[in-house]
């Protein structure tokens, strides 16, 4: 029997990683094998194509997105990507008003005229029945960093509903033994935390750590400085939302030397919100180390990227994944996949290697 091929996603958070994986999906459609060969790792994932991601639910709080349809979403205020497509059409889906909790920083409330963020006066809907009632197969979590008890309350809903759970934001689940052992013994597949973009500055200065380690140069000092102008930058202009942020940053680079560095040696971190910049980001990595006979070198590099289609790219990859381990009947973290795609995974592994891991998994050689 054909295979039900389309993939019914949730996304919790319409802001600018949604709005260029949607546009994405779109981009793909109209394009077909014209384009499979341009920003995509997999174009045919085992059997699935970028096209076959379908968004079935969307939550989100603000009040310029909130009970409007997906598509109008995408384009509101505060989010500002770069188009990737001009022609986005109706959706059904109407964004629905998810629970507020922690997803508000104060500071976003009092933020100047056009930046001003307000949450819509609409009640909460319940969140289970809604991913019941569209039978969302995996949710996405694009919450603001610093939004603990929303990422749990959406897991939760996840876990409650029987739908996967792609979690995009540092708060530690996925990469929590307890909460993975949840979706485990459910049978749901998570993948998680804190997506890993494409060429961004996590996966360059963890490949030059790792390149550092193999030519045998100590790395003795380093730092990552981010600035950028989208809604996720002003969002980490309050340093108490930061925490999760920051550690998932740090490991992930300090997960690829064979000494840790001590941590006042190691500066990771977003820097600050320049608004003009809107969605492009740039990063500054300084690395400093000592190689042959200690003689020292150093590295500077400058990034300069468009933030949300660059963790797009690798969220497009991850449904498809969840979506095999759905078909497979594995529940729990997809510990290859992790690896690859997410900052903070249940277990660290050299991005060749879990490069290596993700394609057995794809082919169906080793479980998750
Ligand atoms: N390259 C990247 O852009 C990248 C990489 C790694 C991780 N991330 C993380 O992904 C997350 C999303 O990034 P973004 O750029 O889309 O952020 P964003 O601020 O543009 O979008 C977040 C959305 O969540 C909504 N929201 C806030 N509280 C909510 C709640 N309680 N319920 C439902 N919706 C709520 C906001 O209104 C907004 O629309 C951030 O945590 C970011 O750090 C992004």
């Amino acid at each position: 029997m054909e295979r039900d091929r389309k993939i019914r996603i949730g996304v919790v958070g319409i802001g600018n990683c949604a709005a260029s994986l949607l546009q994405g999906i779109e981009h793909y459609r109209q394009n077909g094998k014209d384009e499979e060969h341009l920003g995509l790792m997999h174009y045919d994932l085992a059997g699935y194509l970028p096209s076959d991601i379908e968004i079935v639910a969307a939550f989100d709080i603000d009040r310029r997105k909130v009970g409007k349809t997906v598509d109008q979403a995408i384009q509101a205020k505060p989010n500002c990507v770069y188009p990737i497509t001009q022609s986005i059409p109706g959706s059904a889906v109407t964004v629905r008003m998810g629970h507020i909790l922690d997803g508000v920083s104060d500071h976003m409330r009092q933020y100047p005229p056009h930046r001003t963020f307000l949450p819509s006066d609409e009640p909460p809907v319940d969140v289970v029945e809604e991913l019941v009632n569209n039978r969302v197969e995996i949710l996405l979590n694009y919450l603001p960093v610093g939004s603990q008890q929303a990422a749990y309350y959406y897991a939760e809903s996840a876990l409650a509903a029987g739908a996967g759970l792609i979690n995009c934001m540092p708060v530690f689940i996925v990469s929590s033994p307890a909460w993975a052992a949840r979706f485990e013994e459910k049978g749901i597949p998570c993948v998680g935390d804190d997506i890993k973009s494409q060429i961004g500055a996590t996966i360059i200065h963890r490949t030059l750590a790792r390149l550092f380690t193999d030519r045998g140069v100590r790395l003795d000092k380093t730092y990552q400085l981010n600035t950028g102008g989208n809604t996720d930058f002003l969002n980490m202009l309050n340093r108490s939302r930061l925490e999760s942020k920051r550690i998932s940053k740090t490991e992930a680079v300090q997960s690829q030397l064979d000494r840790p560095m001590d941590a006042e040696n190691i500066h990771i971190g977003p820097s600050d919100y320049v608004p003009w910049q809107n969605d492009n980001k740039v990063c500054f990595i300084r690395m400093e180390g000592r190689g042959f006979g200690g003689v020292p070198m150093d590295l500077e590099l400058r990034l300069s990227v468009q933030d949300s289609p660059n963790s797009a790219g690798v969220a497009i990859d991850v449904i498809r994944c969840c979506r095999l381990a759905r078909d497979r009947g594995i529940g729990g973290a997809l510990t290859s996949i992790a690896a690859f795609a997410m900052k903070h995974p249940p277990q660290q592994f050299s991005d060749t290697d879990a490069k290596q891991m993700t394609e057995q998994f794809i082919k169906g050689e080793i479980p998750r």
